[in-house]
C-alpha cells in the first residue's frame, strides 16, 4: 500500500496531526518563519534547544518534541536542511525520506509537514512539493512481497528490515493560500515519479525464479495498458528472422524464452524525427553462462535486469505525464544461463546489422543482447538512443554507488542526461571514449570481441555498443553500481534503487520542451 501526499491551506499552528515536520537551516539560533511560530507555541523550546547546542540544523538531523497539548500536533519533529549555502531540492528529497522513515519506526501512521526550502531556502513551491513527494514516497519504500503476514510488522529493532504499518498520509500544510496550486502540481509529478521508480524497485526486488523474461513482458502489458502505450513482443522465432544472433545467443543457454520487448508511446505522432529511444538490458538472472560466475553473491545477479526495469518504469512515467515526444522503450530480456545449448567462449555470433562478435566471455552478455536492441531500435527509425545497463563491475571499481557513468558518441546527448540529472537528483559522470579504447576488442576472428581485457572495462564494453548505434545520437548509461543502495539514506532503501528512472522520465521531458 503506498503513501499519498497532498496539500491543503492552513495554519500549522492549529493543525491537528499525530506529528508535525518544521526546519532549521544549519547555524540559525533564531528560528523564523513556520519553525519560529511552532517555537512561539511551544514557549520558546525549540530555541532552547538551539541554545543548548542540541539542535544544530546539520542535514537530516532529526529531534522530536512531545508537545503535551501546547499545540493540537501531539509531536514536532524539527529536521536539519544543513546549510543554506548550496541548499537544493536534493537537500529537501533527502529530509523527506529520513523523517518519513523515522516517524513509522514511532508508529506514526500520518504526519503534516511544511513545505521545506519553499522559504529562505529559495526554492519555488513546485519544486519543494516535487522533492516532499519523491522523498516521501521513495523513503518509505519497502518490499514483503514474500514474508508470510505474520511477519510484515511490529518493531524488531533492525534498522534494514523496518518492519512496520505503514504511513498512509503525508499532508503539506501551507499557509500562503497562493502557493498551493504550485505545491500540489509539484507533488502530482513528484508522485507520478517515485511511484514509477517503486515500480522499477520491485521488478529488481523480485526473484529471478519469479521475474523471469515472460514476467517482464507482463509488467510492460500492465503498463502499456494503465499508461496508453502499444506494446509489442518479440519471441525466439521473430528474433531469428530479424538475424538477432547476439541475443539469441545469449538465450540459448536458458530453458526461458527470450523477449524483446517494445512499449511505444507516440506524444507527437506527426514528427517522427521528434523521438527517443530508451534500450533497457534485462539478464533476469546473470549465472555468467559457461564463463560461471563464482558462488559468492552471485544472488545479486536477479537485479542484471535494472536498466530494462527503469526503461519500463520510465516508460509508464512519460505515459503519464503525456510529454510532445515519441518515445520508445526496448528491453532485451533473457537468462543467461549455462544450458546444454548454452554457447562457448570462442563462438562467434551476428548481430542484426550483419557485424560479428567472437564471444571471449560468455559473461560478458549485456553488450550482446543490447547490440541487437539497438540494431533494432535503429530500423524503428529512432535517432535518439540512450540505454541503460548493469553492464560492468569495472563500473563499480570506477565510481562506485555515488554517480552512474555515461559513455557515448554524442556529448550533447549526455549533456541532456546530466540536466536531466541535475533536476532528478541522480548524479551522472561522464568517461572518455578515445579511439585508442577501439583496439582492445579487436578481434582475431571477427569484426570484435565481446571483452577488451583489464584495461578500462566500462570503456570497452561502450565501444562494443557503439559499433551497433552507427549514426544514432546515443549515450550508454552503466548502473552496475547505482541499480542497488546498501544501506537506507534519505529517499534510498537497501536494495534496489530504481536509477535512473526519473532521469529517463525528466529527460523526455526536457526534450519534449526543447522542440
Ligand atoms: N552483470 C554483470 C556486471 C555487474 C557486475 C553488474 C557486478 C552489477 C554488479 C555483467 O554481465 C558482467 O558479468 N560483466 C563482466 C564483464 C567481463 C566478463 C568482461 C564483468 O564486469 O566482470
Ligand atoms: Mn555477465
Ligand atoms: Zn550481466
Amino acid at each position: 500500500m503506498g503513501t499519498t501526499v497532498n496539500v491543503v491551506a492552513g495554519d500549522i499552528t492549529d493543525f491537528p496531526t499525530p506529528a508535525l515536520v518544521v526546519n532549521l537551516f544549519q547555524g540559525v539560533t533564531q528560528p523564523g518563519g513556520a519553525t519560529g511560530a511552532i517555537d512561539q507555541a511551544l514557549g520558546g523550546a525549540i530555541n532552547t534547544l538551539i541554545a543548548d547546542g542540541e539542535i544544530k540544523g546539520k542535514l537530516g538531523e532529526l529531534t522530536l518534541l512531545h508537545t503535551m497539548g501546547r499545540i493540537r500536533a501531539s509531536r514536532v519533529v524539527v529536521v536539519g536542511l544543513g546549510k543554506s549555502d548550496g541548499f537544493d531540492a536534493g537537500a529537501v528529497r533527502r529530509v523527506s525520506g529520513d523523517v518519513a522513515r523515522f516517524l513509522r519506526r514511532k508508529g506514526v501512521g500520518e504526519f503534516a509537514t511544511i513545505a521545506h526550502g519553499a522559504g529562505i531556502g529559495g526554492l519555488d513551491a513546485r519544486e519543494s512539493g516535487q522533492a516532499i513527494a519523491e522523498g516521501t514516497v521513495l523513503g518509505l519504500y519497502k518490499f514483503d512481497d514474500y514474508r508470510s503476514d505474520g511477519n510484515r510488522d511490529g518493531a524488531d529493532g533492525d534498522e534494514t528490515v523496518e518492519r512496520h504499518a505503514d504511513i498512509a498520509t503525508v499532508t503539506i500544510v501551507e499557509r500562503n493560500a497562493g502557493n498551493v496550486d504550485a505545491l500540489r502540481s509539484g507533488v502530482a509529478v513528484g508522485t507520478v515519479l517515485a511511484e514509477a521508480t517503486t515500480l522499477a524497485r520491485d521488478l529488481v526486488n523480485h526473484p529471478a525464479n519469479v521475474m523471469t523474461p515472460t514476467r517482464m513482458a507482463d509488467a510492460a502489458r500492465e503498463v502499456a495498458t494503465s499508461a496508453g502505450l502499444e506494446l509489442d513482443v518479440i519471441e525466439r522465432d521473430r528474433m531469428t528472422q530479424h538475424g538477432m544472433g547476439a541475443l539469441l545467443g545469449v538465450a540459448q543457454g536458458s530453458e526461458e524464452p527470450p523477449m524483446l520487448i517494445v512499449l511505444t508511446y507516440r506524444g507527437d505522432p506527426e514528427n517522427p524525427d521528434n523521438n527517443l529511444g530508451l534500450v533497457g538490458k534485462g539478464i533476469t538472472f546473470d549465472t555468467g553462462g559457461i564463463s560461471l560466475k563464482p558462488a559468492a553473491n552471485m544472488e545479486a545477479m536477479k537485479g542484471d535486469m535494472a536498466g530494462g526495469a527503469s526503461v519500463i518504469a520510465a516508460m509508464r512515467a512519460i505515459g503519464n505525464l503525456k510529454p510532445r515526444i515519441n518515445v520508445t522503450g526496448l528491453i532485451a530480456a533473457t537468462e543467461n544461463m549455462p544450458g546444454g545449448r548454452a554457447q562457448r567462449p570462442g563462438d562467434v555470433v551476428t548481430a542484426m546489422n550483419g557485424k560479428t562478435i567472437e564471444v571471449i566471455n560468455t559473461d560478458a552478455e549485456g553488450r550482446l543482447v543490447l547490440a541487437d536492441a539497438l540494431c533494432y531500435a535503429r530500423q524503428l527509425g529512432l535517432t535518439r538512443l540512450v540505454d541503460v545497463a548493469t553492464l560492468t563491475g569495472a563500473m563499480v571499481v570506477t565510481l562506485g554507488k555515488a554517480c552512474t557513468g555515461i559513455m557515448g558518441n554524442s556529448s550533447e546527448l549526455a549533456d541532456s542526461v546530466r540536466t536531466a540529472g541535475d533536476s532528478s537528483g541522480e548524479r551522472f559522470w561522464e568517461l572518455p571514449m578515445l579511439e585508442d579504447y577501439r583496439e582492445l576488442i579487436n578481434s582475431d576472428v571477427a569484426d570484435m570481441k565481446n571483452t577488451g581485457g583489464r584495461q578500462a572495462g566500462s570503456i570497452t564494453a561502450a565501444m562494443l555498443l557503439r559499433e551497433f548505434a552507427e549514426d544514432a545520437d546515443w549515450v550508454h548509461l552503466d548502473i552496475a553500481g547505482t541499480s542497488t543502495a546498501s544501506s537506507n539514506k534519505g529517499h534510498l532503501v537497501k536494495g534496489a534503487t530504481g536509477v535512473p528512472t526519473r532521469t529517463l522520465a525528466q529527460l523526455a521531458m526536457n526534450l519534449a520542451k526543447g522542440n
